[in-house]
């Protein structure tokens, strides 16, 4: 049995890029290895969180991976903050990395473009992850394209302590989707959909009502051209539409474009309106039950102990390795 790990940042508005990109995967992966889901709470504090708001949110994401079919008696659903191995592994990592190389992080680059100084915390984010990460043994690590970097220094840190120590740390691979592992904004197809682009439209959140969906998809950015093709570089818009539509429907690309050969960009959408709003549906209607109910916070404390047992035994191990 393989361990997988993997986290969401509780900041709000997940959306169908972390879904398709990630979470999806996290569901299938449970019936066969053994599954460890995080809800990061220490990344999130990279930028400022308003406490109330950052409470809700942890929930949030909690009852989420829950409605999308992540199950608690299969997988471990945990709160990062609630495991204090994440925060003291981190330091150790941090003295066997170097600013050099977490200077050529690209997420890091766009966070602090333009700035003078930027949060200390944004900087050294990849650290973190890394001991997220090495702190259960992980083998496999599901996650989106835009995290392909942040799995690089991982390993390449573990394999640092493990040249430098005894042989301390199991080194993980990424497990990226072929379809859906980047989906682009919809008002700008050249960046990625995030959670904290200020238009509302930009992206599709889970918890979306039907005439949000409908309204974000019609007016999303397309061309002039009126060809339904898929061409990432000279036609990003579509493209991106096209990646979305595959992923729901599970229709390859091809299969698609063949499709709506005859038809406008009007009509592909409104048919990605329907596909998109009868996805996201179910995880809406579990969403709304599961949120409610106070079942919710005893799995969290569960999968804190869970976690914390497996963590226990890598800081110990740790430690006895650096002579702590
Ligand atoms: P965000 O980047 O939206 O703030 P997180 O950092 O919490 O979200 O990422 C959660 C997961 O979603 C990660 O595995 C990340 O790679 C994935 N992800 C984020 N944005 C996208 C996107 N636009 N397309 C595909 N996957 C994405
Ligand atoms: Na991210």
């Amino acid at each position: 049995m393989k361990r997988v790990f993997s986290g969401v940042q509780p900041t709000g508005n997940i959306h169908i890029g972390n879904y398709l990109g990630a979470l999806r995967q996290f569901v299938e992966l449970q019936e066969e290895n053994e599954c460890i889901y995080c809800i990061v709470d220490l990344h999130s504090i990279t930028v400022p969180q308003d406490p109330k708001e950052l409470r809700k949110h942890i929930l949030d994401v909690a009852a989420l991976y829950l409605a999308i079919g992540i199950d608690p008696k299969k997988s471990i659903v945990f709160v990062q903050s609630d495991v204090s191995g994440h925060a003291e592994l981190s330091w150790i990592l941090t003295c066997n990395s170097y600013t050099g190389e977490l200077s050529r992080m690209t997420q890091f680059k766009d966070k602090s473009k333009g700035k003078e100084s930027a949060p200390t915390g944004l900087f050294t984010y990849p650290i973190l992850m890394a001991a997220d990460i090495l702190l259960y043994d992980t083998d496999i690590v599901p996650v989106g394209n835009d995290q392909k970097q942040h799995i690089e220094i991982c390993r390449d840190i573990a394999m640092r302590v493990n040249n430098k120590y005894k042989d301390t740390f199991v080194i993980p691979d990424g497990r990226f989707l072929k379809s859906g592992a980047r989906i682009m904004s919809l008002d700008d197809p050249t960046s990625k959909m995030s959670k904290s682009a200020e238009n509302i439209h930009s992206r599709i959140s889970l918890l979306d009502e039907d005439s949000k969906i409908k309204k974000s998809i019609m007016r999303a950015t397309t061309d002039s051209d009126g060809e339904i093709r898929f061409d990432p570089e000279n036609k990003p818009g579509v493209s991106n539409l096209l990646s979305i539509y595959s992923a729901f429907s599970g229709e390859s690309i091809d299969d698609i474009v063949a499709k709506y050969a005859d038809c406008g960009y009007g009509d592909f959408k409104k048919d990605l309106v329907g596909i998109t709003q009868e996805a996201v549906a179910p995880i809406k209607q579990n969403f709304n039950e599961i949120r409610e109910s106070d079942e919710l916070k005893a799995i969290l404390r569960d999968g804190a102990e869970k976690a914390n047992t497996i963590a226990e035994k890598t800081m110990k191990r740790v430690k006895d390795h650096f002579g702590l």
